[in-house]
């Protein structure tokens, strides 16, 4: 990878639909006109369109549509990123890397980005199919260092700021799914993966994973899969790229952290919960103290665990586990009756 590619792109990005003058480049790189001439080659090699026109210079066209290590850092530059990332074109899985990285003294926070995934992992001990076009798979390594318990709600938190990232800037109509799952009209538009290595009562690092379906062709995914899920594209009002949304998730996951850690999260926490949960005052069955129960899902505290009001009146918070709709006919009665003031979505 070479930082040249950075520099250029950047300027490219800078412009937005301007002209950057070859000159320009050149003398700001140290290079010959010639020497940008032939950088811009390459890069239109790897999927870059790029417009030359004669005495105005050099315009971006297209991007390309994959994840691409130079435009990424160049996006990275633009959102001012300080934190590291390491960039692979395929791995086994972005969440075991950074445990590697992690296990060999790496200074966190730091990042790792893949293109594909031959070993991705989902909970619960379920695979992460992870194709090599349209999505992305990112890992953030942090060595909190603190209580564990008060890490417990980084998952909520982080998955939040994924999802008021994906409404606000890009007009997407995201919720999130208890306990960490982002999905457009029910159907699963991201995954997340948070694992720890924890000493007596402290967390020592915790790895954050992330798989988001941006513009993957689900029509070419295993049936199973296609079936649950969706892409940010069929939802979009404007093409995607997939190296800016990953920039601004690395700067914006990377301060939610830092304000998760300095407790400055709290109150904006459960705002984001209240307006996005897409479990909101429906009926859920979950697993509590080793049994199935159904009941009104009312909100997370503080800990980021599921309130749920049973039909005694009784309050429960559920720590983990899968959550679902809940089938039985008192569900399906308070579904179709909207008149308690209950929103049956
Ligand atoms: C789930 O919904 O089951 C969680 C899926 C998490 C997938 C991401 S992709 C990046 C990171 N690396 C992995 O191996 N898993 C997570």
């Amino acid at each position: 990878m070479s930082q040249t590619d950075v520099t250029i792109l950047q300027s490219l990005l800078t412009a937005k639909d301007d002209f950057v003058s070859g000159n320009d480049l050149a003398q700001q790189l140290g290079i010959s006109r010639v020497g940008v001439w032939a950088r811009l080659e390459k890069l239109r090699e790897s999927g870059f369109v790029v417009e030359a026109v004669r005495h105005r210079g050099y315009r971006l066209m297209e991007e390309p549509r994959r994840l691409n290590e130079p435009l990424l850092l160049a996006y990275l530059a633009s959102a001012e990123s300080q934190v590291p990332v390491f960039f692979h074109e395929t791995l086994d899985s972005t969440n075991s890397e950074a445990e590697r990285r992690l296990a060999n003294g790496q200074t966190a926070p730091f990042v790792v980005v893949s293109g594909s995934q031959t070993r991705g992992r989902g909970r619960l001990g379920r695979r992460w199919y992870s194709p090599d076009e349209g999505n992305l798979y990112i890992s953030f390594a942090f060595r909190p260092e603190t209580n564990h318990a008060r890490m417990q709600a980084i998952t909520i938190w982080l998955g939040l700021t994924v999802c008021h990232y994906l409404r606000e800037v890009h007009q997407l109509p995201v919720q999130i799914k208890w306990p960490n799952d982002l999905i457009i009209n029910n159907r699963k538009v991201a995954g997340m993966l948070t694992e720890a290595r924890i000493d007596a009562d402290r967390t020592r690092d915790l790895v954050f994973g992330l798989g988001l379906n941006v513009s993957g062709k689900l029509s070419e995914w295993p049936l199973e899969v296609a079936e649950i899920a969706t892409t940010l594209s069929e939802h979009a009002p404007s093409v995607l790229s997939i190296n800016n949304l990953a920039a601004d998730l690395i700067k914006r996951c990377t301060d939610a952290y830092q304000s998760f850690i300095e407790s400055r999260h709290l109150p904006q926490m459960l705002e984001l919960w209240q307006q996005y949960d897409a479990f909101d005052q429906r009926v859920i069955r979950a697993e509590y103290r080793g049994k199935m129960i159904e009941g009104v899902a009312g909100g997370i505290d503080e800990r980021g665990a599921l309130k749920v009001n049973l039909d005694n009146e009784q309050q429960i918070t559920v720590n983990s586990g899968e959550v679902t709709i809940g089938t039985s006919a008192w569900a399906q009665q308070r579904a179709a009756e909207p008149a308690n003031g209950l929103d049956p979505k």
